[in-house]
């Protein structure tokens, strides 16, 4: 089912929504973006990702021009456009919203005065869940060569949408049938994947490394410690090695799009017993159980 696009207020279909070639978002990739779904159509964890969205914009000293619920309105039109494509068919059960702020149109320097205004654009499409089998066999995954980004350089807490570094670390797995990557950061130390954060399991203790080993902070990743809480698992925050990877018991990856997806193997190693453990069936389960029980 093809996307709605909005681009600075006009909303169309995919093949319709354009950018104009100087803008900074596509020449340098200069800009910000949140992924977000619904659960029973509301934006899950809405005011925890706008405020992500300002945090990102702020790093790169980019002005976020619009108030939580002014942008909400915008995404409100745009899934209602989306949904007015359907006809008469019935709608899409969730929704994906991507968000994207770019420095906006201007001459090629790198002077953000030359950029009076960025460029919104929102992505509605419907919400794509992973297969079934991903949940109940668990993944496969590559620990890659790609560095994740030196805190120094591009701060992987910055969700930007120059996204070279995990499109080479996703690619790299990709190549060896993974469904994500694992990176180290300049350390060593295991950051997190392309598109979505690591936890561990080691003797019923679940851990996931810290903001500092150079990870986004992942929204999801956050309300995993509350969910661990909920239902009486210990979640928290350590440096993890290679060795902290191949010797777990479990091990699953969290994201806005996938929730929790348990991880068997590591570069064709197996973890612990070679399905998905009873701890990561725990946080899933009581995961599924407080979005099931949000308000429509
Ligand atoms: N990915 N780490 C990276 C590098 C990510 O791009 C993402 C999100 C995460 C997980 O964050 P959250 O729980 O807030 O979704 C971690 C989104 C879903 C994407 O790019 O599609």
């Amino acid at each position: 089912m093809a996307a709605t696009i909005y681009v600075n207020g006009r909303i169309t279909g995919e093949r319709d929504a354009v950018i104009p070639v100087l803008d900074h978002g596509f020449l340098y990739g200069e800009g910000v973006y949140e992924v977000m779904r619904t659960y029973q159509r509301r934006p899950f964890l809405y005011g925890q990702h706008i405020e992500r969205m300002r945090k990102s914009a702020g790093m790169i000293n980019l002005d976020v021009p619009y108030t939580n619920a002014a942008l909400l309105a915008e995404i409100e039109m745009t899934a209602a456009a989306f949904d007015e494509t359907r006809g008469d068919a019935p709608r899409a059960e969730e929704i994906y919203i991507r968000v994207l702020l770019t420095r906006g149109v201007g001459q090629m320097t790198y002077d953000p005065a030359a950029c009076p205004v960025p460029t919104l654009v929102i992505i509605v499409k419907p919400q794509v869940d992973p297969p079934r089998e991903a949940y109940e066999k668990g993944v496969k995954v590559i620990l890659v060569p790609v560095v994740r980004n030196h805190p120094f350089s591009i701060n992987p807490l910055i969700k930007s949408n120059n996204l070279l570094n995990n499109a080479l670390a996703a690619q790299y797995a990709m190549r060896l049938g993974g469904f994500e990557a694992i990176m180290r950061n300049y350390r060593s130390e295991i950051s997190e994947c392309s598109q979505s954060n690591l936890f561990v399991v080691k003797d019923g203790a679940v851990t996931t490394p810290p903001i500092e080993a150079g990870l986004l902070a992942g929204i999801t990743r956050a309300f995993v410690f509350g969910v661990g809480r909920a239902c009486g698992v210990r979640v928290a925050e350590a440096t993890l090695t290679d060795a902290d990877l191949f010797g777990a018991d479990e091990m699953f990856l969290t994201s806005t799009t996938r929730e929790i997806v348990p991880i068997v193997t590591v570069d064709g190693s197996r973890i612990g017993t070679g399905v998905p453990g009873p701890v990561t069936r725990r946080l899933l389960q009581e995961f599924r159980r407080q979005v099931a029980a949000l308000e429509p």
